[in-house]
């Protein structure tokens, strides 16, 4: 089966093209082809993702990635035949709002033949739902053009196939498993009893760890996204061997269950500074207590459940994965007090959003759901949960 997935939930714009050879889990992948275009020097300039900005962004770089994906995966074709003036008003209706993108897939049309996919998966939520929307809009109108089936794929169980994706296949996972999903918009921490049993046992209560260290960058004038800056930052703290004068709170680490909040951390950052010279000192100090106030958390909330819930694997995803630190601990923690679980960290490449993720989930959902699949409304879900 050939899969053509697109992500558009958030500042990343990304098609793959996976071929899958067998049934899930049991499945090898080759990517075939995978486009991506970052957004992110754009936002940098606002400080931040803003919706409108995303969705203008995807709408202009869906065509182009398109293209190299296709490109890339050399798939075999058939003549395009025509549109008929039905399907043209299909597709201008789907994107009535994205005018230029539907002109331009018209003109995609006319001058590409249809290519050998067998199904598209498109991310429908969590995430920016004017952007999930230009996504899912898009795939329908391929979808109606190749005639072939669009299945619509949540973006955090895209992060859990992520980090144990090896390139190639999904390995044996012991469950239950315990998946840590920290990204800009998300804290989650997902029970699972096996593929498609999902149960989220603890979430955060205000900010998403990505958010928090994107926010204390910009209190530190760091620049957008803070998540690596601030790692960087107190990378070179501990290199120096700096003990930080500030002590920042650890919320939530006695609360008795499995949820996070961080926006105390954030405020107690800005009392900090309050009055101060940020100077490259402070900067040092306070990022360095605060990656490891965070990590703390992190751990300790990890390590309740996989006691309480006796997980024999644990999965870390999400933009927040990459963090140097972070990964260090939880190998360190399992090393040291949880030998028998394995820890599945994704590879760096595939912490950020992409679409080889999307793809392998839409494998699973399309032969778990069988036909099913093709009768659930697709729509943009902002909040859609586990
Ligand atoms: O999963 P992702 O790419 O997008 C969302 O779905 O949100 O996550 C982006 C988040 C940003 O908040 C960014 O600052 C954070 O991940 N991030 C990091 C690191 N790299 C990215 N946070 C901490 N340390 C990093 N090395
Ligand atoms: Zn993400």
């Amino acid at each position: 089966m050939i899969i053509l997935s697109i992500e558009t939930s958030c500042d990343e714009t990304a098609i793959s093209i996976v071929a899958a050879d067998g049934d899930f889990p049991h499945a090898t992948y080759t990517v075939r082809g995978d486009a991506l275009f970052s957004q992110v020097e754009i936002h940098r300039e606002y400080g931040g993702v803003f919706p409108n900005v995303a969705k203008r962004e995807h709408a202009r770089t869906l065509i182009p990635m398109l293209e190299e994906a296709l490109t890339e995966a050399k798939l075999g074709d058939t003549p395009h035949r025509e549109l008929s003036s039905e399907q043209k008003d299909t597709l201008r209706t789907l994107l009535e709002r994205e005018h230029d993108l539907a002109e331009a897939l018209l003109k995609f049309f006319e001058t590409h033949n249809t290519p050998a996919i067998d199904l598209i998966a498109v991310t429908s939520g969590p995430g920016l739902e004017p952007a999930l929307w230009v996504g899912i809009n898009f795939a329908k109108a391929l979808s109606a053009v190749w005639d072939i089936p669009v299945v619509g794929i949540n973006h955090m169980e895209g992060h859990i196939f992520s980090s144990v994706f090896d390139g190639h296949a999904i390995p044996e996972i012991t469950f239950p498993a315990l998946s840590l999903l920290i990204s800009g918009g998300h804290t989650e921490l997902v029970l699972m009893r096996n593929w498609g049993q999902y149960e989220v046992v603890g979430q955060t209560r205000d900010d998403a760890v990505g958010e928090a260290f994107d926010k204390v960058a910009r209190t530190l004038a760091l620049p957008y996204p803070g998540g690596p800056e601030i790692s960087k930052s107190a990378e070179t703290a501990r290199e120096k061997g700096i003990v930080p004068a500030v002590t920042l709170p650890r919320p939530m680490l006695h609360s008795g269950d499995y949820d996070f909040s961080f926006s105390g951390l954030k405020t107690a950052v800005l009392y900090a500074v309050k009055d101060k010279e940020i100077t490259p000192e402070l900067t040092l100090e306070l990022t360095l207590e605060f990656e490891n106030a965070v990590t703390e958390v992190l751990v300790k909330k990890a390590a309740g459940a996989i006691e309480e819930y006796g997980v024999r694997t644990i999965i870390l995803g999400g933009g927040v994965s990459a963090n140097t630190h972070i990964r260090r601990s939880f190998e360190q923690y399992v090393k040291e007090n949880a030998s028998d679980v394995t820890l599945y960290l994704p590879e760096k490449k595939l912490t950020t959003d992409n679409a080889v993720m999307i793809a392998i989930a839409g494998h699973y959902h399309a032969q778990a759901l069988k036909p099913a699949f093709r009768e659930e409304p697709l729509v943009a879900d902002g909040n859609r949960r586990l």
